[in-house]
């Protein structure tokens, strides 16, 4: 565990050193929870997001884009729950004045006392070596047993505490299981209140009488409200989805974890309207397209698993989220969920506007149910970096640090190097870059040795260099180095674009989805 903390550090501030995330307003010394792209970074991005949006919008035909406003009228978020539910149990510390998530708090605690089990568990396994039998010593370890039984008795006392909203009660068990506040070391808390995770600010000037209006949670909510009118402009047939993505807001208490949460982040989300009834086959369906989505990328099929809600919110009768293995263990990247026709139901009631369907084929009109697939772009950006970044020990002991970033993916596709910054050598190079850089991001480098430029380039996750020597002056060829293997080859420099073109395309990576 402590390996992995080492790794996901050495990401953050590998990040920042090669220009993908940089903390926000940082001369200032930054603002909590808030991060900018760099130049690297932003590419990443576009590039992840173009391969969320062409596979929604090329691959199914039945699903068409919008890009709604981040504001919206402040009823919506009455209708959807978020006013009165969109809700996080908060405590605070009287003496280092910190404040936590009551939620939080509890679930380190389970934590903790897990670790203890791991730790029992691990020696033990030391002590047996071969013979070790983890189930049988689970089963039979005194202080395993008490330390499960603690958590089981937590576990259920906090389940109980959140689902009754009985805030009373989650501040009893931090009391009961003498939990401290990591900063002041005491149990001097307050009591627990519930606080609204959205953000709001005015509209109009204070004189008119401003309206409060708040930044959107989520972007589902701007394809609902537009449901008729993409519907009705496109003269759209159930089944069909609509596919949006676009910053969201929530003022994240426990805001930690780098881009893993954020306050201010980007959702790439589709709603699919199907007939009701036939939810749960479409949940099934893109339940099992989006893993796909995931898995073609090939940063490893066992980094990621399903995790399916027992407890489901009150609106929706299946729901599963897509985990990913961050160096901090596995974490939720997306999650599918089976909403039935509350969003819809629900805004018709508020606006008093009829949102029916009416289906030619059975004759009858209905509130459309609702499929919800919801991705986070920071999420999967950090999925991708932490799934791509290695640091190989090569041959005469030197290490390199290489992000095997997904072809199609990577911010720069192809290097180009004059070996020498002299006899023509930049000039060919540059002749080269002038020819390729319609078809995809190049960089041309000429400072420092090859070698610490292919260092960079790896840093950086670009899949090709080309090196551009004396010969290539007089034989046309170059030697393309490959990133993953560092594996050279001589190339005609006319085959260049097709043969990079193909191997970096986002076309490929969306056939092999198609295919799979
Ligand atoms: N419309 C459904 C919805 O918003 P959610 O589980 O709250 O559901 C969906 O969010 C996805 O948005 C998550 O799986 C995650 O990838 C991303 N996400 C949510 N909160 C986030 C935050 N504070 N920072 C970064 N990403 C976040």
């Amino acid at each position: 565990m402590a390996q992995q903390e080492d790794v996901f550090k050495k990401l953050v501030s590998h990040c920042k050193e090669y220009g993908f995330v940089f903390p926000s307003s940082e001369i200032y010394d930054g603002l909590g929870a808030v991060y900018d792209y760099g130049q690297n970074g932003v590419e990443l991005k576009n590039n992840i997001k173009k391969y969320w949006w062409d596979s929604m919008t090329l691959l199914n035909e039945n699903v068409v884009g919008i890009d709604s406003a981040i504001f919206m009228h402040p009823t919506i978020w009455k209708a959807s729950g978020h006013v009165d539910a969109f809700n996080d149990p908060l405590i605070d510390n009287k003496d280092s004045k910190k404040r936590y998530r009551a939620d939080v708090l509890i679930e380190e605690q389970i934590a903790k006392l897990e670790d203890k089990i791991n730790k029992e568990i691990e020696k033990a396994a030391k002590r047996f070596g071969d013979a070790f039998d983890e189930k049988q010593f689970r089963e039979t370890n005194s202080r395993v047993l008490e330390n499960q039984a603690k958590i089981n008795e937590l576990h259920a006392r906090f389940a109980k505490a959140l689902n009754d909203n009985d805030l009373a009660d989650l501040r009893q068990i931090i009391l009961d299981y003498e939990i401290v506040c990591p900063v002041s070391g005491t149990r001097n808390w307050t009591d627990v209140r519930q606080f609204n995770l959205m953000f709001a600010t005015e509209m109009g000037s204070t004189a008119d009488g401003a309206m409060k209006v708040y930044l959107r949670p989520e972007t589902a909510q701007g394809i609902f409200v537009n449901f008729l009118n993409v519907q009705k402009s496109g003269r759209m047939k159930i089944p069909f989805g609509i596919a949006q993505i676009g910053k969201a807001f929530r003022n994240e208490i426990v805001a930690r974890q780098f881009i893993f949460r954020m306050r201010e982040f980007e959702q790439m989300e589709m709603q699919f309207f199907v007939r009701p009834g036939e939810e749960l086959d479409w949940f099934a369906k893109w339940k099992e397209m989006r893993l796909k989505w995931h898995k073609a990328l090939e940063l490893g099929d066992a980094k990621y698993r399903y995790h399916d809600h027992e407890k489901l919110a009150h609106y929706a009768n299946a729901a599963t989220d897509i985990e990913f293995e961050m160096p901090f263990g596995f974490k939720e990247v997306e999650g599918i969920h089976s909403r039935t026709d509350f969003d819809l139901s629900s805004h018709e009631k508020f606006s008093g506007k009829k949102i029916h369907y009416f289906d030619p084929e059975q004759n009858q009109s209905y509130i459309p149910y609702v499929v919800e697939t919801s991705i986070g772009v920071d999420r999967m950006f950090l999925s991708i970096m932490a799934g791509s970044y290695c640091e190989e020990t090569l041959e005469g002991g030197d290490t390199r640090v290489v992000l095997k970033l997904p072809a199609a993916l990577a911010p720069v596709k192809l290097a180009i190097l004059p070996l020498v910054k002299k006899d023509g050598l930049p000039e060919k190079a540059l002749e080269i870059m002038e020819t390729l850089k319609f078809n995809f991001n190049c960089r041309y480098d000429e400072k420092d040795t090859v070698g610490k430029r292919y260092r960079r380039q790896d840093a950086i996750g670009t899949p090709y260099c080309v090196t551009v020597d004396y010969d290539s002056l007089n034989d046309n060829c170059v030697t393309i180095r490959y990133r993953d293997t560092m594996e050279q080859e001589r190339v005609p420099i006319a085959e260049l674009g097709n043969i990079i073109s193909d191997k970096v395309s986002m076309k490929n990576l969306l056939k092999k989805i198609a295919e799979s």
